[in-house]
């Protein structure tokens, strides 16, 4: 009888992603640990500017791309400003490129002439209802004007799964604020309204991503290309979180996303109503959640709080050997 080993995942069998992204090394990651992933299949990948602008962060991530042994993969650039606000940016985390750590060579593999946008309206209407999952590592903004320009991918749309605001936790760029939610509140807004099953990976369930010495040289110790980079990647950006939180090791944030998808079971929290705050000058991008239900606004998302933090880095560690 015909065995699929988890390599070998036959086409039909993967999981249609697309993933938008604002790289940033914890999107890198989790990038890379999609592409190592047999049961995922990334059907592009959309830049959206955030924790650096636009030029960057598609420039980021085909290098990502490249560094995953995958140029084929199929890169598009989206939005390069918030829908309403001016950008900003995240250098004071990510170092000036958005990927400081690792030597990464100049991506030789091309940028998709569409714009994501349309890449991602086009995708969706394109495959079955139901067949794609929106994986957002960044501010939302693509994701949110794909919502606007077709309505009707809400309906198509499997799921969004994102990482985005905070709770528990407080904010990271503001008191208030999660920085992908401050950076493009009104995207926020958008997307958190759409009626598409929504999954949230907040600040309350990533700060318990540490990285820790161990776990950052198990990514480097296969001595694989992506592995070594991997490490070097988390070895810078975990010194501004250590310094602001007095942790030993940084939180990996993104990878929640992808993991999310693998083993869901992991993870734990509650299907409630998040509402985001656009308008105060002091809580803007506040993710407003009702985790007590002391309201009866309607349930709009499932908010995650805890996760099997040392599975987490078992998965990323195994998954990234293998590319
Ligand atoms: C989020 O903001 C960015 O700096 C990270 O890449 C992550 O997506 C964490 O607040
Ligand atoms: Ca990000």
């Amino acid at each position: 009888m015909p065995t699929h080993s988890k390599q070998q995942a036959p086409v039909s069998d993967r999981r249609a992603i697309i993933i938008d992204t604002d790289p940033g090394q914890d999107d890198a990651v989790a990038i890379l640990l999609a592409l190592a992933s047999p049961e995922l299949d990334v059907l592009g990948i959309t830049a959206v500017a955030g924790n650096v602008p636009l030029a960057l962060t598609e420039l980021n991530t085909r290098k990502i791309c490249e560094l995953a042994g995958r140029p084929d993969a199929k890169v598009f650039a989206g939005a390069s400003e918030p829908i309403a606000r001016k950008l900003v940016t995240a250098e004071h985390v990510h170092g000036k490129t958005g990927l400081d750590g690792p030597t990464l060579p100049e991506p030789t593999m091309p940028l998709q002439d569409q714009h994501a946008v349309d890449f991602i309206v086009e995708t969706v209407l394109d495959r079955d209802a139901g067949e794609v999952t929106l994986c957002a590592l960044g501010p939302l903004t693509n994701v949110a004007q794909a919502l606007e320009k077709e309505p009707a991918i809400a309906e198509r749309l499997a799921e969004i799964v994102l990482m985005g605001g905070g709770f528990f936790e407080g904010g990271n760029i503001t008191p208030a604020a999660e920085f992908n939610i401050y950076v493009d509140p009104e995207a926020a807004k958008i997307v958190f309204n759409s009626g598409v099953k929504l999954t949230v990976m907040p600040l309350d369930v990533t700060h318990k991503a540490l990285t820790s010495r161990d776990r950052v040289e198990a990514f480097r110790s296969p001595g694989t290309r992506p592995g070594i980079a991997t490490a070097e990647l988390l070895d810078f950006f975990e010194r501004y979180d250590e310094a602001k939180y007095g942790t030993n090791g940084g939180p990996l944030h993104d990878p929640n996303v992808i993991v999310w998808l693998l083993e869901p079971e992991i993870y734990s929290g509650r299907q409630i109503n998040v509402e985001i705050e656009t308008d105060s000058p002091l809580t803007r991008g506040m993710t407003v959640a009702d985790w007590w239900r002391v309201t009866d606004r309607a349930e709009n998302c499932f908010f995650v709080r805890d996760l099997d933090d040392q599975r987490f880095f078992d998965i990323l560690t195994q998954r990234i050997a293998r590319l």
